[in-house]
This record gives structure tokens, sequence and C-alpha cells, in this order.
């Protein structure tokens, strides 16, 4: 007999906030998962805007703030916001390409409160790592590094894994380990966004997601822990939904560079959310009340095979933004699981993805492959 679905619980303080200052960037990777329209900078919430978000998000108790983008660095007043966020007393994280951090942002950066810093890198050949950026950028990254790693911060590389690298995992691992790095997230790209648009040149082969997945189990045994190694699974290859953010409303919330507040980044897609503005409503009210961040909080909205799947509590549903992108209703299973009714469309992509010609032919954000 089927349980009956949980009612949501009366949500707890959200651990997270991610604020992304600005969409604008210096990179153009093909598997960008921002919004295809994005915020120009004119759009962009004030200093004392972003003070006033951090101020109430350290007041409903979140806790670790990631200072993301685009690229964040391009917002002049950052460690003006980094002593706001660290004055509301968040723990402020800066998710960087490191184009534009010389020591002397970085010293002023500290010396604000920034407490860490995440490093993106696309390969550990400078050649096609930039090729995958569609600009220069491998000399600002390892610049970035040696900074970071000098001024005694905690460094996290962050590489977006695709058919383009997953072959070079060992050349990640031991660029994070020259870079000082204290950790490496090797995420499988998620597929929203311009990334979505990008899905054919960017999905890897299942052999290549085995022999990387092998890889990583044999460098956790040889490195014992002294670099700590993150691995975001490819839930479309691996036929098994992941627990988006932790479940719907119930770990973070988003705020755009506008303002609009969401409960993942990609949310914004889905019609009918009518997402809330920090600029007309209290962040308190929005992750408690709004529709938004209620839409698909507990188990009431599961449709079956999700609802009698003992697995619902452990991946919460899958991915809402995913069951809208490739069914066109956020409600459905997401097709990414192995027991979802619409798995067939994902099993078509990953198959036609395998035999496409060239991984390389992506597009860039602003145009050009
Ligand atoms: Fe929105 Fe997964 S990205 S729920």
């Amino acid at each position: 007999m089927t349980a009956p679905p949980a009612p949501p619980a009366p949500p707890g303080p959200p651990w997270a906030l991610l604020a992304e200052l600005t969409h604008a960037c210096p990179l153009r990777c093909g598997y960008c998962s921002n919004p295809v329209e994005l915020v120009g900078r004119s759009g962009e919430l004030s200093t004392e805007q972003w003070s006033e978000v951090f101020r109430q998000a350290g007041a409903l108790g979140v806790v670790h703030t990631h200072l993301s983008g685009g690229e964040p660095l391009l917002r002049r007043d950052l460690s003006d916001l980094v002593a706001a966020a660290d004055g509301a007393r968040l723990y402020t994280q800066l998710v960087t390409s490191g184009v534009g951090l010389g020591e002397r942002r970085l010293a002023e950066l500290t010396g604000a409160g920034l407490r860490s810093v995440q490093l993106s890198v696309q390969h550990a050949d400078r050649v096609t790592a930039e090729r995958i950026a569609g600009a220069r950028s491998f000399t600002a990254k390892e610049r970035a590094a040696r900074l970071i790693h000098e001024a005694g911060l905690p460094l996290g590389l962050n590489a977006v894994l695709h058919r383009g690298n997953l072959d070079d995992l060992d050349g990640l691992i031991r660029l994070a380990l020259d870079w000082g790095a204290d950790r490496i997230e090797l995420a499988n790209t998620q597929y929203h966004g311009w990334a979505a648009r990008n899905r054919a040149a960017l999905l890897p082969t299942p052999a290549q997601v085995e022999r990387a997945r092998a890889r990583v189990v044999r460098w956790r045994e040889r490195l014992g822990g002294t670099l700590e190694l993150v691995w975001v699974a490819p839930d479309l290859v691996d036929a098994t939904a992941k627990p988006c953010m932790g479940g719907w409303g119930a770990v973070s919330l988003t705020v755009t560079p506008d303002g609009t507040v969401l409960p993942c980044p990609a949310a914004g897609t889905l019609p009918g959310l009518d997402p809330p503005n920090v600029t007309h409503r209290e962040l308190a009210w929005i992750w408690r009340e709004s529709r938004a961040f209620n839409a698909f909080r507990g188990e009431s909205w599961m449709p079956e095979p999700c609802r009698g799947c003992a697995l619902r509590t452990v991946d919460h549903g899958g991915c809402r933004c995913q069951a809208y992108a490739l069914t066109g209703d956020a409600t459905r299973t997401d097709p990414a699981c192995r027991h979802a009714p619409d798995r067939p469309l994902v099993a078509a992509l990953v198959h036609g993805a395998a035999d496409c010609a060239d991984p390389s032919a992506y597009g860039y954000r602003g145009g050009g492959r």
C-alpha cells in the first residue's frame, strides 16, 4: 500500500544564499547554466539594495553566501558587498573565473571579510581551457590561485564536466594539487539556460562517464583525503534523479542580479511561478510564504511513480526545471529517472549525443562556435 503524501513541513531557515551579483562575465562558456536572456548592468541591484539583502538573510538565519555571477569581480563595489555580508554574520565565498583578481583586489576583499574562494577551471591544458571558455583566461586563473593560496584562504576549484574535458580528469586533479587547492568539485554539466542549447555537443557518452567515475575512485584512494574530490553525478546518463538543491525551497535561495528571488538558479524559466523580488517583499516572507517557494515543497505535488517510490525522501522528486525543459510540465517525474514515463526522451538524447561527430561544436554566448 502506498503511504499518503507528506504535507509540506514548515520550512526551517535556509542554509545558503546564492547572490548572483551580476550576469556580466569575461568568459563565454558553452556550458553556462545562466539564463539565455541575461540581466543587463543597468538592471542590477545597487550596493544599498544588496546590503539590505544580506542583512535580511542574516536575520533569517542564512549561514553561507556564495557571491557569484557572471563574474562578481566586475562589481566595483564588491568589497563593500563582502563587508555588508560579513557584517550580517554570513560566511562569504567568492565564486569567480579569477579574471581581474590581482594582489590589491584580493587584499581589499580579505580585509572586508572574504572567507574562501571557488575558482572555475575548464581544462588542465591552457589552449583547450581557453577554447572551452571562449576567452583568454588561463594565466589569470593561475595567478589568482597562487594569490589565494598565499593569502591563506581556502581554495576550491570548480570544473564543469562535459564531453570535451571528461577524459582529462587526471589533468584537472593534478592541476588542483599543483595550485594548492583544498577541494575540487567535478560537476557534470547541468543542462539549464545557455547550456541547454548546447546539450547535444556537451553530453558525454556513458563510457566516458564510467571511465571518469573509476578515476575519481582511484584518486580518492591515492590521495587519502588530502584533496577533497566532489563528484556531481551526470543524472541524465546515470538514469537517476538528482536531489536538486537538496529539495525545493529546503536549503537555499537564489537572488538574481535584478533582485528576483528563486528556489534554484534555473527556476525563472518555469511558467506561472511568479517569482517575488527583494525590492517588493522581505526575504523572510518570500522564504516562508511565497507561492514560488511553496510550489514544490513536501510531497503532495508529486505524481506517480514518485509518490510511491522509496527514494522520494532522498531525491525529493528530482529536478523541476529539468522536468519542465524536457516535457513542458514542471510537475512530471524528472525524465532523468529510470522509472519516469518520459525516460525514453532522455535515453534518445544520450544515445544521440554519443553519435554526435564534433563534440566541440557548441555555441558561445555572443556568437561563434
Ligand atoms: Fe530548478 Fe533543479 S534546477 S529544480
